[in-house]
């Protein structure tokens, strides 16, 4: 059963909104880059937090049942202070809590060299995993997205 998360990076906090028609209450993560994002979650009745992909999530151990991010997660972000992260995603998750990755992007190559090995590094369990090419910055870029549910397993 799925009744609190987390959405990192959440912009203006749709994901959120969307979430709590089902009645489940999403903290939103974000910075004011080029506008008053925290304020424009909070008018929407929602809970905006002020933190960067760096900082140490503030939630206990084992909480939440669901993170989610979309299109911020991706290969800009230094690999330590992924891999950081991607363990303080496990460490708040409850047991059998899931990790939605939605629309991760990086480099063809990075995907099985890189962010496969990490995700399992940490622990998560698959449970879907679809990659899909990334067209807006051009062929050659050869980007793709990755969009995936993991699970921290239950025992
Ligand atoms: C491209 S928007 C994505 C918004 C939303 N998830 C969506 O898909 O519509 C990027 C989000 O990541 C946040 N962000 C950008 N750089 C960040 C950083 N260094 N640390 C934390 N959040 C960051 C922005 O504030 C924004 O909320």
């Amino acid at each position: 059963m799925i009744r609190i998360g987390l959405d990192i990076g959440g912009g203006t906090g749709t994901f959120a909104a969307r979430m709590r028609v089902h009645n489940i209450t999403i903290v939103t993560t974000t910075m004011n880059f080029d506008g008053p994002f925290n304020s424009f979650i909070a008018s929407r009745g929602l809970v905006p937090v002020h933190l960067t992909v760096g900082h140490r999530l503030p939630f206990s151990d084992s909480t939440l049942d669901l993170v989610h991010s979309m299109h911020v997660l991706s290969n800009w972000i230094p690999g330590p202070v992924l891999e950081f992260l991607f363990y303080d995603v496990y460490r708040v998750l409850r047991p059998g809590g899931l990790l939605w990755l939605d629309r991760f992007f990086c480099v063809k190559t990075q995907m099985n060299e890189t962010y496969a090995p990490m995700v399992y590094k940490v622990g998560f369990n698959r449970l879907r995993w679809y990659e899909g090419r990334k067209m807006d910055r051009g062929e050659r870029m050869n980007e793709w997205y990755l969009s995936a549910v993991l699970q921290k397993p239950i025992n």
